[in-house]
This record gives C-alpha cells, sequence and structure tokens, in this order.
C-alpha cells in the first residue's frame, strides 16, 4: 500500500484531480467510484476545479456511489442519490444518467445488490475508487466483521454508526434509517485503483490497523492490503500512528 503523507484536505484532494482528470483525458468514458462523508469533499472541488480550469471534457464519465440508506426517498437531501448529485454531479457537470447509487427501495432491495455487482462489471469496472474510512476501520458501509470477499448487499447499521449520522438528521437518531445497501469488500477491491483518504487524529488508529495491522474482518479496510495498486492520502495527524 502506498502511504502519501500531506498538509492539508486540499493537497490530499488535489493528488486525487490530478489523477482523475489524467484518467479522463485518457479515456473519456473512464468510470469512476464515488464516495459520500466529508473526506472527499475537497477532492470532488479540486476536481472540478481542474475540469473547468483545462476545459476536460467530462460528458462520457460514468460513476457508481459506493453505498445508499434502505428505505429511505432518494429525494431526501440526506439520501445518498442526493449527496451525490449535489457534491459530485452537479458541480462537475456529470451527466446524472451515467452516476449510479445502489437502490434503496425496501421492495426490491433484496436482488438490487446483485444488479448492482453486475452493472459495475457490465460498465467494465471501476477505473478508480475513491474511499473514505470509519473510526472503526470500516470502508463504504461494511462494518467490522464483514466478509472480506463479500458483494453488494443489505446491511443493518451499527448503533454507532447511526449515532454518528444522527447529525445529518435533526440530531434524532429515530430518523436515520437502520439498514443500508453497500459495495461489499470483495466489489471494493475489484476497482483497479484505490485511492483512500483520512485526516484528523480520531482515524489514526484505524489507519494504523489498515495499513501496518494485519488483514483481518475485524479491519475491512485492512483487505486493501489485498490490492495491488492502493493508495492511502492521510495528513500528518491520520498518520501519527504509524511506525
Ligand atoms: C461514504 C462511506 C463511509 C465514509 C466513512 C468516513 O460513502 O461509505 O465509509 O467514507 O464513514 O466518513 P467521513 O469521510 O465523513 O469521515
Amino acid at each position: 500500500t502506498e502511504v502519501i503523507i500531506v498538509k492539508n484536505q486540499d493537497e490530499a484532494g488535489s493528488i486525487y484531480a490530478q489523477r482523475v482528470a489524467r484518467l479522463i483525458e485518457s479515456k473519456p468514458d473512464c468510470v469512476l467510484g464515488l464516495a459520500t462523508g466529508s473526506s472527499p469533499l475537497a477532492a470532488y472541488r479540486q476536481l472540478s476545479a481542474l475540469v473547468k480550469n483545462d476545459s476536460i471534457d467530462v460528458s462520457q464519465v460514468r460513476g457508481f456511489a459506493l453505498d445508499e440508506y434502505a428505505g429511505l426517498d432518494p429525494k431526501h437531501p440526506q439520501s445518498y442519490q442526493s449527496t451525490i448529485n449535489r457534491t459530485v454531479v452537479e458541480p462537475l457537470g456529470l451527466d446524472p444518467e451515467k452516476i449510479h447509487v445502489p437502490n434503496g427501495n425496501l421492495s426490491t432491495i433484496s436482488e438490487a445488490g446483485h444488479a448492482y455487482d453486475q452493472a459495475i462489471e457490465d460498465a467494465g469496472g471501476v477505473d478508480i475508487q475513491i474511499l473514505g474510512i470509519g473510526t472503526d476501520g470500516h470502508i463504504g458501509f461494511n462494518e467490522p466483521g464483514s466478509s472480506l470477499a463479500s458483494g453488494t448487499r443489505i446491511k443493518t447499521l451499527t448503533e454507532q454508526t447511526r449515532i454518528d449520522n444522527a447529525r445529518f438528521f435533526d440530531d434524532d437518531i429515530n430518523q436515520v434509517p437502520t439498514h443500508c445497501i453497500t459495495q461489499g469488500i470483495g466489489t471494493i477491491l475489484k476497482a483497479r485503483h484505490l485511492i483512500l483518504l483520512a485526516f484528523g487524529s480520531g482515524k489514526a488508529e484505524a489507519i494504523a490497523e489498515t495499513v501496518e495491522g494485519g488483514i483481518s474482518s475485524f479491519c475491512p479496510a485492512s483487505a486493501l492490503q489485498l490490492h495491488r495498486h492502493a493508495t492511502v492520502i492521510v495528513d500528518e495527524a491520520a498518520a501519527s500512528r504509524l511506525r
């Protein structure tokens, strides 16, 4: 695993943006793996600035998001569909038809996971997958204990994750969905290049486990060690527990 230590989120974001911009120029219909959460926001901002400055044509770019809440209307402002539209599709000027988010509709969710993995495969696979990491080492919504070979599927959110995410739901845990649909760790590992971003001391333990710990479902992100092209970009605080 390649580890890059940066000064701040903007520096990390510009490394991501440059790699993605180069990819789009060499493969205009490339497939981006997208994440929600706070960690990728600077990267998306840098990428949209670069795309505008260099007049890069993004009209053919395709994308697949990592995860979505189950049973939440996609139009809800906190759905990951809305979040991806707001933070990625609109600022970059992507074609919304080409950007996919797992379908959390409860009536179809049991088949939706397999269909999503098939859609990624039919698109030729993900070229660059951006990832954040939870303080417990989760990637996507794959909490500790998730199979390292898992595909996209429905999962129960942990109490801790629901508490953490209550800030987006009027600080009311009762409004936070109890389930989600998430790409599996096996799905994520199929992407050709993984770029994981982590900032702040709260992520330091998880980053040390990910990069230097044993490969274990207790730290789902440690599966990155199985990948031949994984890049971890961290600030000094998130790197502080590395040896
Ligand atoms: C987001 C996702 C999550 C987050 C992780 C870190 O789609 O799947 O795994 O990447 O919870 O969140 P932030 O970046 O907000 O610290």
